[in-house]
């Protein structure tokens, strides 16, 4: 038995401790660090890159390197000012989590495989679904993200509506084109769904949006009229809860109404925007998420889990399984009752699949759902602080209005005549490589933005103030 794989309890403590202290003392300095420090690829891999290893190492040298490398050169997602993307800070309670679930290495394809994961699986989607105000009947799974999430959404949307079995038989089988519909600000997950199922990313109509960039019902209906009239077949609108650019919250009742109408599968691609439902000032939004066939979630974005936990709800469970369940034999569970004979193949396109709802629970039993609904609310208050701020700043202007956490806008010194797209991509690199604040960016209304998005329960209203004053620095460092 080789001595490195099967260790003794007392080494594994001595392991064990030696990394929880370093994950405590990380946590403990995050905010002290820089975002990010600037490197090269190149400077990185030299010092990483060796031959394969054929003796083992000491666990203390490893971690020397975690620290010293891969830590040092990381872009640290959890630091208070850390805004790009859609990113969630983790926890410690997950980190230690995710420990725990790796011990267990439970495999959560069915009941049988994963009696107890499974049976969290279901109670973790049940309380997801009571946050979203879901139908209890809905059926869901865990996924590794959002765009698996709209992926296995679409794909139950495309069975459903398809006038022919169109899993047995392929698309072609449709005999006409089908075509999804999703504001021009939707994630571009949706178009790689479309183009991976055999829909075709090119009849994913891109839908205009009007001021606050939700999407134009009229377009809407053009789009389809139009399509019809080709002898097309529309079969699906995705609505955005929350668009990853700017935060733009498409009107879901309207929606609902308007798929009705034609016979669409409507799916909402919460991903970002579905947890604001925890926050009182944002509940509104949601009041008919309910009608939505489908929904994607990400607990990886502001439920604040660390990645690799994506959600999707299915209205109707059959729907799903239409799309997924597959009778292979070597996966037939025999002898078992009803709800012991579960699998999540059947809702969803993986077969292995790691402990996800360990984390989610550990996080929602740990915290409780009013902490989280405090904590997403005051993501929402940060935003709308950093709004206020700019609006009352002379040297900056504001290029969509908060709608949630989103903050996108610009720098523009009065009496500047050049090119403030220019000027502001200048700035993010500036600032990003600053290392005290972290933007990115997006184009609004044709704009080059500077955008952040508060997805952390550690950012305050200090923090928001202390992005303005970064954002001058790097200005006038150019
Ligand atoms: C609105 C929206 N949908 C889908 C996704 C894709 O999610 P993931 O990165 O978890 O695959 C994102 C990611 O930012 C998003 O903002």
């Amino acid at each position: 038995m080789s001595g490195k794989l099967s260790i003794p309890p007392a080494e594994i403590r001595a392991i064990a401790s030696a990394a929880v202290e370093f994950l405590a003392s990380y946590f403990e300095t995050l905010a002290e660090r820089p975002v990010v420090v600037p490197a090269t690829s190149q400077s990185i891999r030299q010092a990483l890159d060796e031959p394969l290893p054929q003796d083992g190492a000491d666990f203390q040298a490893l971690l020397d390197t975690l620290r010293d490398v891969i830590s040092r050169y990381s872009r640290h997602n959890s630091h208070p000012r850390f805004f790009g993307y859609v990113s969630s800070p983790g926890t410690p309670i997950t980190a230690v989590g995710t420990m725990l679930a790796s011990a267990l290495n439970i495999n959560v394809t069915c009941w049988r495989s994963a009696p107890s994961g499974t049976e969290l699986e279901h109670l973790t989607i049940n309380w997801l679904k009571e946050m979203l105000g879901y139908p209890a009947a809905a059926a869901g799974l865990l996924t590794s993200g959002g765009s698996m999430a709209n992926f296995a959404a679409l794909a139950a949307a495309r069975s459903a509506k398809a006038p022919a079995n169109v899993v047995r038989d392929g698309v072609a089988a449709a005999g006409t084109r089908m075509c999804v519909y999703v504001s021009e600000e939707g994630h571009f997950s949706v178009a790689k769904a479309a183009g991976m199922l055999g829909l075709g990313e090119a009849n994913v109509r891109s839908v205009k949006t009007g001021d606050r960039l939700q999407i134009s019902l009229a377009d809407l209906d053009r789009l389809v009229q139009q399509d019809l009239a080709a002898g097309h077949l529309p079969f699906c609108v995705v609505a955005n809860a929350g668009t990853t650019a700017t935060g733009a919250f498409d009107p879901i009742g309207d929606l609902a109404d308007f798929s009705r109408r034609h016979n669409l599968w409507l799916h909402v691609d919460a991903a970002y925007g579905g947890f604001a439902a925890l926050a009182p000032s944002a509940r509104h939004l949601f009041a008919r998420i309910g009608e939505a066939d489908s929904v994607t979630l990400d607990p990886h974005k502001w439920l604040y889990l660390p990645i690799g936990c994506g959600c999707v709800l299915y209205r109707d469970p059959a729907a799903a399984r239409a799309a997924f369940s597959h009778g292979a034999e070597y996966t037939r569970t025999i002898g078992l009752e009803r709800d012991e004979a579960f699998a999540f193949w059947d809702y969803g396109p993986e077969l292995s699949r790691p402990f996800r709802a360990l984390d989610l629970w550990l996080l929602v039993k740990y915290a409780g759902a009013r902490q989280l609904g405090e904590a997403i609310e005051q993501n929402i208050a940060c935003a709308k602080y950093f709004e206020q701020l700019v609006r009352s700043s002379a040297d900056f202007e504001m290029l969509a209005a908060v709608e949630l956490s989103i903050f996108c806008f610009r720098y523009a010194p009065p009496g500047f005549q050049g090119d403030l797209d220019a000027l502001n991509e200048r700035i993010l690199v500036a600032l990003q490589r600053g290392g005290s604040t972290y933007l990115s960016n997006a184009r609004v209304h044709g704009h080059f933005a500077l955008r952040g998005c508060v997805l952390n329960y550690r950012t305050t209203l200090r923090d928001m103030e202390i992005v303005l004053d970064d954002v001058r620095r790097a200005a006038s460092s150019l």
